[in-house]
């Protein structure tokens, strides 16, 4: 896919060589100015014209006519060099590669044109990258024909000095390809992805980076006492699963991260059963799962020095006569009793037992994931991420990670008293659902019960996971969100040792 090259090669038959464009006074110097006097000083005249725009993410395109090699210049418009970050860099690639495929299948790309002081030249590699996997995603399901374009960009030469630019430039590419995974996964109807699917696919990630894997079958849990995932699954004719996938990078099984994905196939809400608007849609509630799978493939393809257990409760919401319903009692793996106030506030259930499960692995530092209340999607949207936590040092780094890959978080607080209100049950320890007052908070306060003392951070995913509209890095649908976050995590991890 990437090549790197010291030089532009003008005898080469590229579709489109791609130049970055500053909103600032005309610079012919560098790779632009060589173009443009081989075009006659044409190239200068239409960006002063403005017809080639220099405005951020403004795409142009001029022909070469033979003059030579390459087809077509294209310019991408930067704006202004102080104000650019990686992730505008990235969008505006993004709108790029989702113009040019389908049309072109070799470009050349003049990458020192993408820097600036903020922006280092292995930056504008590993966004490039990640861009050119995340933008020309698709997902064409069951369609009898599929909607993918018929050529791909393929060839990719970077002009750029240093060698070491080639390893983030794949490094980015690797990011996007996780991402994409998990993307699928979410996109990937009910029917289609069952507990049992999900099971497969997570034992053939395990074959192909060497991961060391359990799946926990329904009487497996039955025996540890998972009463809150088997109360979720009770209704359901599809067999739940607990998925653990191990990844060591150390010589020790110490200094652990749990990373914990809701695997909620499909959710009716249960005998709290959804209204027919809000259950379509419900495919997408194993995000969480899907950003902790597509997460594992990047560990799996970088193979950092941490140690990694990733726990997926996996089952559907269904109702059947078996099917739980609210007013019931169960009992969770670590002893706490649980009134069901509510049969739809499933995700907390299904989360409490893999938590638990997780320590039990030795997770010393967790995160879980989760499409886990329309309550946040109220209170913060689509683009960002709701986060909780007990710990303010983990969610430092879990902070900094979602800044460095570029999907935003946001801290909603758990007071004593929301404790006091989850613990409020006049008939068990807990209660599922205690009101719709910030019950977003309600979920993470439920959560935090299992996490107790290990640093824990919740991210509810609920907003962020599905994106309505077709966007610069990716079409409508998912979104895959947190996959590449919880990857920087754990590159970046450091013990936090008191
Ligand atoms: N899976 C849903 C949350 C959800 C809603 C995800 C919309 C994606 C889009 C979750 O299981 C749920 O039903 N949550 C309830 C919680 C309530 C019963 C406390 C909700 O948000 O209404
Ligand atoms: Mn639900
Ligand atoms: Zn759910």
């Amino acid at each position: 896919m990437f090549t790197i090259e010291r030089n532009f090669n003008w005898n080469q038959q590229y579709d489109a060589l791609v130049i970055g464009l500053w909103d600032q006074p005309l610079q012919l110097d560098g790779l632009l100015g060589e173009v443009n006097s081989k075009l006659h000083n044409q190239l200068e005249e239409i960006i002063k014209t403005g017809e080639i725009s220099k405005k951020s993410k403004e795409i142009g395109s001029v022909f070469t006519l033979g003059n030579f090699g390459t087809k077509r210049i294209i310019t991408v418009g930067l704006g202004k060099k102080a104000s650019v970050t990686t992730e505008t860099i990235k969008e505006a690639l993004g709108k790029l590669f989702k113009q040019l495929n389908g049309k072109v299948k070799s470009i050349s790309v003049d990458l020192s044109s993408f820097t600036s002081e903020s922006v280092a030249i292995e930056d504008a590699g590993f966004v490039l990258g990640e861009s050119l996997a995340l933008s020309t995603y698709t997902y064409s399901g069951y369609k009898q024909k599929s909607n993918e374009p018929e050529k791909h960009i393929e060839q990719v030469s970077v002009i750029s000095e240093e060698e070491e630019v080639l390893a983030s430039l794949q490094t980015g590419y690797i990011f996007g390809k996780g991402t994409n995974s998990a993307r699928t996964l979410v996109n990937t109807p009910g029917n289609m992805l069952t507990a049992t699917d999900m099971a497969e696919y997570a034992a053939h990630l395990a074959e192909t980076y060497g991961f060391e894997k359990e799946i926990l079958e329904k009487e497996d849990m039955e025996k540890l006492g998972m009463g809150a995932l088997l109360a979720v699954n009770q209704g359901s004719t599809e067999p739940p699963k607990l998925i653990v996938l191990k990844y060591q990078g150390k010589s020790e099984w110490k200094d652990v991260i749990g990373l914990v994905g809701k695997g909620v196939t499909f959710d009716t809400g249960g005998y709290s059963i959804k209204p027919k608007d809000g259950i379509v849609g419900m495919k997408t509630d194993m995000g969480g799962a899907a950003a902790v799978l597509g997460a594992m493939e990047i560990i799996g393809e970088l193979k950092p020095e941490q140690n990694v257990v990733a726990v997926i409760p996996a089952t559907d919401n269904m109702i059947n006569g078996n099917a739980f319903k609210p007013d019931d009692v169960i009992t969770a793996m670590s002893g706490l009793t649980i009134e069901v106030s509510n049969t739809d506030a499933e995700g907390r259930l299904v989360l409490a037992d893999a938590i638990t499960y997780a320590k039990h692995h030795g997770a010393g530092y967790l995160v879980d994931v989760a499409t886990l209340t329309g309550g946040v999607i109220v209170a913060l949207g689509t683009h960002t991420t709701g986060a909780m936590t007990n710990n303010e040092t983990w969610f430092e780094q879990v902070l900094e990670a979602s800044h460095e890959a570029g999907e935003p978080i946001w801290r909603l607080p758990i007071t004593d008293k929301d404790v006091k209100r989850i613990r409020s049950s006049k008939v068990a320890d807990l209660n599922n659902s205690p009101g719709r007052e910030g019950h977003a908070i309600m979920g993470g306060t439920f959560i935090l019960q299992f996490a107790e003392d290990t640093p824990w951070v919740h991210l509810d995913i609920a907003g962020t996971a599905t994106s309505k509209a077709d966007y610069e890095l990716g079409p409508a649908g998912a979104t895959g969100v947190m996959a590449r976050t919880l990857a920087v995590l754990v590159e970046n991890f450091t013990a936090d040792h008191k």
